[in-house]
């Protein structure tokens, strides 16, 4: 019995909605945007494809906050995208303004829900959420390090010519330039990814990785969806079956690896409560330094965000 609201209609809360209506594993999935008939209309497309696709998942749509009353866990993907030339930071003017007033509007109808937070800056964003809803830190997650690995495995399957499927990596740091995916953690089939590559032609999909969403916003004129959708809806079914898989996903971090009262990307296990458990790797004087280095840009766009003195 569970219910899933998805805040914001567009292309990434869309998805996410069809992909979770597609894994039948909810009893029922709100779209709510502040264009409701958009919402509406999207839910009903959505609706129409479970006699083809054969779920049972209930899909609505509305801009009435009312809809969501009692949902278990609420996928929070309203704000604005980047255009070509943006970072995401620069989207916090708009886009932590958004998310605070959505949080507070979720809480009028729903009492303790587990937030999935998409939008960006995604780990300012989070920090907002937690802030506006003083929910206990393990309930607000914020959706990164799995879309990020998912970029960096589908350029490594391209480059070894192997499934996707295959490839298991793990991911550290803010969801931005500064991101620390782990070549020393990263295996195809068991066999670690380092001898089956070069040094550089690692380094080089690293590199694109770091930049795969600018990548998209370049080629698209705005940002990816199908990724970004199906890694948020990953996390809701990890969340749902309480199977306690481990995901790299932006979260609250009281000292974990040196870092404090701040949101960035490591390895949890996901489970019915939220965050069940961080992962504490064993990180070398390098990785180490990298995640230090995305630690402060993120925590430069937190400060702007206390500055806006929104919460
Ligand atoms: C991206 C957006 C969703 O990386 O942040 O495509």
């Amino acid at each position: 019995m569970s219910k899933v609201t998805v805040v914001g209609a567009g292309n990434v809360g869309a998805t996410v909605a069809n992909v979770l209506a597609h894994k039948d594993i909810v009893n029922e999935v709100v779209l709510v945007d502040i264009k409701g008939d958009f919402a509406k209309g999207k839910a009903l497309d959505s609706w129409q494809q479970a006699p083809i696709d054969y779920y049972s998942t209930k899909l609505t749509g509305t801009s009435d906050y009312k809809d969501t009353k009692g949902s278990d866990i609420v996928v929070i993907t309203a704000g604005i995208p980047r255009k070509p030339g943006m970072s995401r930071d620069d989207l916090i003017a708009t886009n932590a303004k958004i998310v605070v007033s959505v949080t507070k509007s979720i809480l009028k109808y729903s009492k303790n829900p587990i937030f999935i937070i998409v939008s960006n800056p995604l780990d300012v964003m989070s920090y907002a959420c937690l802030k506006a809803s003083k929910s206990k830190p393990s309930r607000v997650i914020g959706m990164a390090g799995i879309l990020d690995t998912a970029r960096y495995r589908a350029f490594l399957a391209t480059e070894l010519e192997v499934s996707p499927k295959d490839i298991q990596a793990v991911l550290m740091g803010g969801h931005g330039d500064t991101m620390v995916p782990l070549p020393r953690f990263t295996t195809v089939a068991g066999i670690p990814v380092t001898d089956m590559i070069t040094k550089s032609k690692l380094n080089k999909i690293v590199e694109r990785t770091k930049k795969g969403g600018g990548e998209l916003v370049k080629l698209m004129g705005t940002s990816a969806w199908y990724a970004p959708g199906a890694a948020a809806a990953q996390m809701v079914e990890s969340i749902v079956k309480d199977d306690g898989r481990i995901f790299p996903c932006s979260v609250w971090l009281e000292g974990e690896y040196g870092v404090k009262n701040m949101f960035l990307g490591v390895p949890v296990q996901l489970g019915k409560e939220g965050i069940k458990k961080i992962i504490k790797l064993k990180l070398n004087t390098d990785e180490k330094k990298l995640l230090k280095v995305s630690a402060k840009a993120v925590n430069a766009v937190i400060a702007s965000f206390k500055k806006m003195k929104l919460v």
